[in-house]
C-alpha cells in the first residue's frame, strides 16, 4: 500500500474507515475550500493508492470547512490567466481530472455539507452517488456565469444528463443557487440527511454500492413532463431557442457566457459527451479572457474587501452591538428597513405621528415577510419570532433602550431637524442617530444635535430589502465609533456597505442625479422619451434614465435637483422639461401619471404622448451614440468629482456604490473601471468637446486631467 506524500500544504486527509477512503478536502489556511491545478497532483496519487489498494472498496469525499463543501475553482487564479489557450488547457486538466474520478474502481460518494459551487458541483456531479445535508447552509449553484464564464470541468455536460435539460440549463444560465430540498426533488443529489449523520451514512452508502447492495442512482433526465420535450432533438431544439432568447431579453446581448454555456451544452447533445466537452473547455478559454469576465471578477473581489472593511481607517474601534434599533417614519422606506432588521433578530420600534400611519407600516413589514414564507425563505417559526420583534409606537417610548435609531421621515430638512430634536432626549448617550436622507448633508441636519458627533446617514435604497447597497454617511464630527456600529449593523443586514464623506446628494444621488439631469436636458432639446430610454438600456442599466424617474417619483427627483443646484450651480442646473413636469404635479408610477402611462396594478405602459405637450417644443431625432455620451459621463465625471473632493474613500467604493445602488452596468465594473477601460485621456476628450458645446456643465474633473496626463 502506498501513502501519499505528506505535504505542509496538502487539501487532501484521509483516513479508512470501514475499508473506505474518507478523502477529508480542507485547504489549509482559507476560509473555504478552492480548486486549483496544485490540487490535480494530491488527486492523482489518491486515485494511484485506490488503484493500488485492492483493501479499499470506496471513496467519500467531505469537506473539512464548518460551512462549505467546496466553493469552485479558485477565482483568484483566473487573475493570472493570460491567454485563451492557457484557461483552455487548465480546464482540460479539470475535465480529466473528473473523468478519472467517475471512472474510479471502486465507487465514489461525495458527502455534502454547505455551499457546493461551481467546480465543486462538477465533483459531485462525477462522483458515483451524492448525499448532502438538510441543512439550511447547503446550497448547490454554478455561479460561474455571474463571473462572465461558464462551467469547465464537465458541467455543462454533466448536469443536463443527470436532471435534465430545462432545470440544468436554468442553474447554468443564471447561476441560482438550490437548496438542499429542491436538489433532491430534480435529482442532483440521491439522499439529504441530518448533518451529524453525513459521514456515517456516506461511509453505508460507499460499502452498500461496492457490494452490489445499491445501484447508482439513474438520472432523472428532468421527469415525465420534460420528456416530451427534451427526449427529442426537435423538443430540445425549441427549449435551446427558447433560453437563447431570454438570455437576450434579460442581458441585451452584453454577457457572452450564458450564450457560450448554451452552446456547450448543445454540442453534447448533437454530438456527444466528448465533443461537448472539448467544446466546453474552448468556450471557457475564450470567456476567461472577456473584458466582461474581468469586470466581474473584480466586483467579486471588490465586494469582498469592502466585507472586511471596518469603514473608518485604522485604528478602528469595535463596533457596539445592535440588538434594539428605533424608526422614526413607519412610511415605505422606514418599513423597509423594520421588515430586514427583524429577520436579524433585532427588536424594532415603529414611531410615527398616529395609528393608522404605524398601522400601514406594520403590514408593510408583514408584507415582506409574507413574501419570504411563501418563497420558503423563511419558515413559519422564523416569520413569527420575526413578525413579534415589531412594535409601534406614537410617543417616543421604548426609545431609551434602542442602540440605533434610524430616522426615514419624509425629504424635508426642517422635519428632518425637528424629528432629531424631539428624539434625541430619549435617546440614550451611546446609542447612534441615523438619518435615512437620500440628498440633505448630514452636517444641516445634525447642526440642532445635542450631540452631532454621533449622528450619520444610513442612505439605504428601496426596495429595502432587494437592494444590496447601503451608502454610510459621515460627517467630519462623527465619531469613528458611530461609524463602524452604523457599518456593522448594516453588514448584519445582508447589505454591502460603502462609506463615504458628507456632501450634497453624498456619493449615489449625487452622481445618478447628474445622469438623470442630462436625460432632461436631451428631452428639453427635442429627444424621444423612448430613444433616451432605449439608448441607455442598450448601454446596460436596467431601465432608463425617464423609467427610473417615474418609479423614484418626479416629485422627488423635483426636490434632490434643487438641493444638488444650491450646491454645485450651473452644472446641475435643473433640466427646464423636468422643472415643467414636476410643476404639472405628475409623480410617476406611484401617482399613475408620469412620463409612461400606468395601468391600476402600476404596470407600466407606453410613453404617455401628453407629457410632451407639458414639456413643449418638437421632437426631433438625437444621436443615439450621443444620448448615452452625455448622459454617461455625466455621471462618470461627477463620480470623478467625488473622489477628487474626498467624499469617497476610494475608486473600488465608487464602482460597487454605481454598480449595487444605481444599476451602472456590471460588465463595464463601475464608473472608474469604465474610465480604465476607455482611458482617461480619451474620456477627457470627449468631455471637453461636450464642454465646449454645452454651456460649461462637462468641464473634466481635475483628477481625470490628472489621470489623463499618465
Ligand atoms: N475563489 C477564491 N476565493 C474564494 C472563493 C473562490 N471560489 N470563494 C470564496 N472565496 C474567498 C472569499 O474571497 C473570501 O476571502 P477573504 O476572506 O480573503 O476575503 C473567503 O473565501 C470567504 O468567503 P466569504 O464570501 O466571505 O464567505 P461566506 O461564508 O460568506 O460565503 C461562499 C462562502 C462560498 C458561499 C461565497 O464565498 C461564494 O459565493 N463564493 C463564490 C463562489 C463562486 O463564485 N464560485 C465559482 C467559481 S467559478
Amino acid at each position: 500500500m502506498t501513502t501519499p506524500r505528506p505535504l505542509p500544504d496538502q487539501t487532501l486527509r484521509t483516513a479508512i474507515e470501514r475499508d473506505v477512503l474518507v478523502v477529508t478536502i480542507d485547504r489549509p489556511g482559507e476560509p473555504v475550500n478552492t480548486l486549483s491545478p496544485a490540487l490535480v497532483d494530491e488527486f492523482e496519487g489518491l486515485f494511484l493508492r485506490v488503484d493500488e489498494d485492492s483493501l479499499i472498496k470506496g471513496v467519500v469525499l467531505i469537506s473539512g470547512k464548518p460551512d462549505s463543501f467546496i466553493a469552485g475553482a479558485d477565482i483568484e487564479q483566473f487573475l493570472t490567466l493570460r491567454t485563451a489557450a492557457e484557461a483552455e488547457s487548465i480546464s482540460r486538466l479539470g475535465q480529466r481530472l473528473l473523468d478519472r474520478l467517475s471512472k474510479l474502481r471502486v465507487p465514489v460518494v461525495a458527502a455534502i455539507h454547505g455551499a457546493c459551487l461551481g467546480g465543486g458541483l462538477e465533483v459531485v456531479l462525477a462522483s458515483r452517488y451524492r448525499i448532502c445535508t438538510d441543512h439550511p447552509r447547503t446550497t448547490f449553484a454554478l455561479p460561474e456565469v455571474q463571473l462572465g464564464l461558464i462551467p469547465g470541468m464537465g458541467g455543462t455536460q454533466r448536469l443536463p444528463r443527470r436532471v435534465g435539460l430545462q432545470a440544468a440549463l436554468d442553474m447554468i444560465l443564471t447561476g441560482r443557487n438550490v437548496r438542499a430540498k429542491r436538489a433532491l426533488q430534480m435529482g442532483l443529489v440521491d439522499e439529504a440527511v441530518h448533518p451529524s449523520i453525513l459521514r456515517e451514512i456516506a461511509v453505508d452508502r460507499a460499502l452498500s454500492l461496492a457490494a452490489g447492495r445499491m445501484k447508482p442512482s439513474v438520472p432523472r433526465g428532468g421527469g415525465p413532463a420534460s420528456l416530451l420535450l427534451e427526449h427529442n432533438s426537435l423538443g430540445r431544439g425549441i427549449v435551446f431557442r427558447k433560453a437563447r432568447e431570454s438570455v437576450m431579453e434579460k442581458t441585451h446581448g452584453h454577457y457572452p457566457a450564458p450564450l457560450a454555456a448554451l452552446v456547450a451544452v448543445q454540442a453534447g447533445y448533437s454530438r456527444g459527451m466528448d465533443a461537448g466537452l472539448e467544446e466546453e473547455s474552448r468556450l471557457f478559454g475564450a470567456m476567461a479572457m472577456t473584458d466582461v469576465s474581468r469586470q466581474l471578477v473584480y466586483l467579486f473581489f471588490a465586494s469582498n474587501a469592502l466585507k472586511k472593511d471596518p469603514g473608518v481607517e485604522p485604528p478602528s474601534p469595535s463596533p457596539h452591538d445592535v440588538r434594539r434599533l428605533g424608526i422614526l417614519g413607519a412610511g415605505f422606506m422606514g418599513a423597509g428597513i423594520a421588515s430586514i432588521a427583524v429577520q436579524q433578530g433585532t427588536a424594532v420600534r415603529l414611531k410615527d405621528t398616529d395609528l393608522s400611519r404605524i398601522g400601514k407600516g406594520l403590514a408593510a413589514v408583514r408584507a415582506v415577510l409574507q413574501e419570504r414564507l411563501s418563497r420558503r425563505q423563511l419558515t413559519r417559526h422564523e416569520f413569527d419570532d420575526a413578525l413579534s420583534l415589531v412594535g409601534g409606537t406614537t410617543n417616543y417610548s421604548g426609545f431609551e433602550s434602542a442602540d440605533l435609531v434610524i430616522e426615514a421621515v419624509f425629504e424635508d430638512l426642517d422635519l428632518k431637524q425637528r424629528v432629531l430634536q424631539e428624539v434625541e432626549p430619549a435617546m440614550r448617550d451611546d446609542a447612534v442617530y441615523a438619518s435615512n436622507t437620500s440628498t440633505i448633508p448630514i452636517a444641516q441636519i445634525a447642526a440642532v444635535a445635542g450631540r452631532p458627533d454621533r449622528v450619520l446617514g444610513m442612505h439605504f435604497f428601496s426596495p429595502v430589502h432587494r437592494m444590496p447597497l447601503l451608502e454610510v454617511v459621515v460627517t467630519p464630527d462623527t465619531t469613528p465609533e458611530a461609524a463602524v456600529t452604523a457599518v456593522a449593523y448594516g453588514k448584519k443586514l445582508g447589505k454591502t456597505v460603502i462609506v463615504v464623506n458628507d456632501g450634497p446628494g453624498f456619493y449615489t444621488t449625487r452622481t445618478l442625479s447628474a445622469y438623470m439631469n442630462e436625460a432632461g436636458r436631451l428631452l428639453d432639446e427635442g429627444a424621444s422619451i423612448e430613444a433616451i430610454d432605449d439608448a441607455l438600456v442598450d448601454f446596460g442599466f436596467p431601465v432608463g434614465p425617464v423609467t427610473l424617474l417615474d418609479e423614484v417619483g418626479i416629485d422627488v427627483g423635483g426636490k434632490v435637483g434643487l438641493v444638488l443646484a444650491e450646491a454645485f450651480g450651473a452644472r446641475m442646473a435643473p433640466a427646464e422639461s423636468m422643472r415643467k413636469v414636476v410643476a404639472a404635479g405628475r409623480t410617476g408610477r406611484k401617482g399613475g401619471h408620469g412620463f409612461y402611462r400606468y395601468d391600476d396594478e402600476g404596470k407600466k405602459g407606453t410613453v404617455d404622448t401628453t407629457v410632451y405637450g407639458v414639456i413643449g417644443g418638437v421632437r426631433r431625432e438625437i444621436d443615439r451614440g450621443e444620448i448615452v455620451e452625455r448622459c454617461v459621463l455625466a455621471m462618470v465625471n461627477e463620480a470623478a468629482y467625488c473622489l477628487e473632493e474626498g467624499i469617497l474613500r476610494s475608486p473600488r467604493d465608487g464602482d460597487i456604490g454605481a454598480v449595487f445602488g444605481i444599476g451602472f452596468p456590471p460588465f463595464r465594473g463601475g464608473p472608474f473601471r469604465y474610465i480604465d477601460s476607455v482611458g482617461a485621456g480619451r474620456i477627457v476628450e470627449q468631455l471637453e468637446d461636450l464642454n465646449a458645446r454645452f454651456s460649461a456643465r462637462f468641464r473634466p474633473a481635475e483628477i481625470l486631467l490628472h489621470w489623463g496626463r499618465r
